[in-house]
């Protein structure tokens, strides 16, 4: 278990997202997985990790409403690298119960609903599969939200059980994940060339017009700007 201060020592030490990798793997494999929803800063991480280990795992929540051209992204990286991705389903009969009670676009009356959806669909899977690891890897970045604003490359997770959460790339913004999208010639998800920045599920995400936030087109019809579905933020408290 590290201590805080230790955290804080390897955060000044190690500020290359292949060293913060390699420490990662090093340290806890193989209880260590990356995260990914094959977004654009996804893509540049998986790259990384190829560099490093064709074996770290990586898995993905397939909530049931994604995109076709997300199944065509990690179709693509599949076959790209030659590597096995863990896909992760919601459980059954909580979608049952839910849909059966709510209705199948119940994310759309009220944010309960919403959460409530998210919850069953994404972040119940990921704490299934994280209660499994000592180490997850994300693509977030400072820049996205006000709640990541404040995360570290490397820090322990309090909403998962103090576990570790590496976060490579969470000084990089939009235009350096693209150079390094475009200069080393990646798969990614066609979504992102018809103006849609950040992913999440086909009903939840439109694109964003000129001037609007990166943001914006995730759970669109709601009116704050913060917006997260509870994989990087606790929504029970
Ligand atoms: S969200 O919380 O708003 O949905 P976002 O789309 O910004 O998250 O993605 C941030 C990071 O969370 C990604 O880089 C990835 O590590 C993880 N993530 C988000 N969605 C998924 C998913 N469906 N499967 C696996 N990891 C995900
Ligand atoms: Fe449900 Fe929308 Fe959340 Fe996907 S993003 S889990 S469809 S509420």
């Amino acid at each position: 278990m590290l201590t805080e201060l230790q955290i804080q020592k390897l955060n000044d030490e190690l500020k290359d997202p292949i060293e913060l990798i390699k420490w990662a793997n090093h340290e806890f494999s193989p209880k260590l997985a990356f995260a990914s929803s094959f977004g654009a800063e996804d893509v540049v991480v998986i790259d990384m990790l190829m560099q490093i280990d064709k074996n770290i795992r990586i898995f993905t929540l397939d909530t049931g409403r994604l995109n076709q051209e997300t199944y065509d992204v990690i179709d693509a990286i599949r076959n790209k690298y030659n590597i096995h991705i863990e896909v992760t389903f919601p459980d059954a009969h909580e979608v049952i119960e839910m849909t059966h009670k709510y209705g199948t676009n119940l994310f759309y009356k009220n944010k309960d609903n919403r959460k409530l959806c998210c919850g069953i669909r994404k972040v119940n899977p990921l704490n299934k599969i994280l209660s499994t690891l000592d180490c997850w890897v994300t693509g977030i970045r400072n820049d996205q939200t006000n709640n990541r604003n404040e995360s570290r490359a490397i820090e322990i997770d309090e909403q998962h059980n103090d576990m570790i959460k590496v976060n490579p790339i969470i000084t990089w913004n939009w235009k350096t994940t693209w150079n390094y999208i475009k200069s080393n010639n990646l798969v990614y998800n066609k979504l992102h060339d018809l103006g849609y920045p950040s992913i999440g599920c086909e009903p939840c995400t439109r694109a964003i017009k000129t001037g609007e936030n990166l943001r914006a087109g995730r759970w669109w019809w709601e009116k704050e700007s913060d917006k997260e579905c509870g994989l990087h933020m606790d929504h029970t408290k």
